[in-house]
């Protein structure tokens, strides 16, 4: 399935990702090069993981041009922010590394070409939320350079887009690299706390919109699609709706999501705590989005469509029964005698190859949806649905 993407303005503003060959950094940059920007990447010098080097031939091979830099070197950033005339800087480095972008914001203040920053946030208001530790220091970071941005005077925007489409699995920080589960749903608290979810394509493809729109200019942009505003409940019913099969709901309670966090094992506490705060505390629907220094995306741009959970769902379903014989992908339009709504998505995948000829591989014979769940590092290694 291919969902239509609507077509961001072209700009000539000369865009600098830091971060490209991360998790969200590759929707931004795919965006920022469909857009027509001309757009550089900043690439960690020395060795680096055959699945980066392969990310950035991809990007290298789309248009975009690769810097070698750190952004925690001051004077190497200012170097480059001036050589290669710089407008827009993203920055989407990882949780890890959030300090890092200090000596970055110093950089930019002295380089006037550059017009706008936008550090990494790509969450929740970390101003608003107060998720338990060790969550919370990861927003004590990103606090710490909100600050060193308005005290720098560097122009900004804070794009909050909230959860990623997908099924949010506690203990998993890239959920969206995985299905959604097979076995049993895992559903926190009483499982009807509403969230907001956001396709990776659409945080990039929204994210270049803001970067040359006045209205954006020193704000938070708050990701509220109305389409994808569901609780776990909900996201559950979608799947079974989609695999054509009805699964058990097993519950984990806040203590159990407390004790994960407390754990305290990096990353997956960090997740833990962050699903505590948004499925329990319910932090991305506990506010209005009513300051002056705050405007929603969807009054920004009303007549652009949001990819739909729906589909995003849809689309991992057809990926899964592509390498599941016992999956039939439930969608509309065919109806089987009993009268449920059916087609059949079983194809001979090992020889269909996708459009640059490589042949597709399958996710759910490397890992069951159990263990993906398990495992944050093993996700590196399943391909990204093409639009969620
Ligand atoms: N809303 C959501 O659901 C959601 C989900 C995930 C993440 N996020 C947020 O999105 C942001 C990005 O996270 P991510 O998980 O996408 O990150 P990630 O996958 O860990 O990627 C981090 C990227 O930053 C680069 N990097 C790190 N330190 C650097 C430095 N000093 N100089 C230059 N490049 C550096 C890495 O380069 P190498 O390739 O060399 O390692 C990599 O490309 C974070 O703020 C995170 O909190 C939001």
């Amino acid at each position: 399935m291919t969902v239509a993407v609507t077509a961001i303005p072209e700009s000539k503003c000369r865009t600098l990702v830091a971060g490209a060959t991360g998790f969200i950094g590759r929707f931004v940059t795919e965006s920022s090069l469909e857009a027509g920007r001309p757009t550089f990447i900043l690439a960690r010098p020395g060795p680096t993981s055959p699945s980066k080097t392969k990310i950035i031939k991809a990007l290298e091979d789309k248009g975009a041009k690769i810097v070698q830099g750190l952004i925690n070197n001051k004077e190497k950033m200012e170097k480059i922010l001036r050589e290669h005339e710089i407008n827009v800087v993203i920055s989407v480095v990882g949780g890890a590394n959030i300090l890092d972008q200090i000596p970055l914001v110093h950089a930019i203040k002295s380089v006037p070409s550059v017009k706008r920053f936008l550090a990494s946030e790509f969450g929740h208001d970390v101003d608003r939320a107060n998720p338990v530790e060790p969550g919370l220091t990861m927003y004590l970071e990103k606090r710490a350079v909100r600050r060193a941005i308005e005290e720098a005077g560097v122009p900004f925007t804070h794009i909050c887009c909230n959860s990623i489409a997908s099924w949010p699995y506690y203990d998993n920080t890239h959920p969206s690299e995985v299905t959604p589960p097979m076995d049993r749903f895992q559903i926190y608290g009483d499982g009807n706390v509403k969230a907001y979810f956001v396709a990776g394509s659409d945080i990039g493809k929204f994210t270049i919109k803001t970067l040359e729109d006045p209205r954006t200019l020193n704000k938070m942009v708050h990701f509220r699609p109305p389409c994808n505003y569901l609780t776990i409940n909900e996201l559950a019913s979608l799947w079974e709706k989609k695999i054509g099969k009805t699964l058990p709901r097993v519950t984990v309670t806040e203590e159990d999501l407390l004790d994960a966090a407390a754990e305290n094992r990096i990353p997956e506490s960090i997740v833990a705590s962050f699903t505590h705060d948004i499925f329990i505390k319910g932090c991305q629907v506990d506010f209005v989005v009513e300051g002056p220094n705050e405007v929603e995306i969807e009054e920004l741009y009303p007549n652009d469509k949001y990819i739909t959970i729906d589909e995003c769902f849809e689309e991992f379903a057809i990926n899964t029964s592509n390498n599941n014989e016992e999956v039939v992908v439930v969608t509309e339009g065919f109806e089987d005698e009993i009268g449920n709504k059916k087609q059949s998505n079983k194809r001979n995948v090992e020889n269909e190859e996708d459009a640059s000829g490589n042949k597709k591989q399958s996710s759910m014979n490397k890992l069951s949806s159990t263990a993906a769940a398990k495992s944050s590092h093993v996700v590196e290694a399943l391909p990204v649905p093409a639009v969620c």
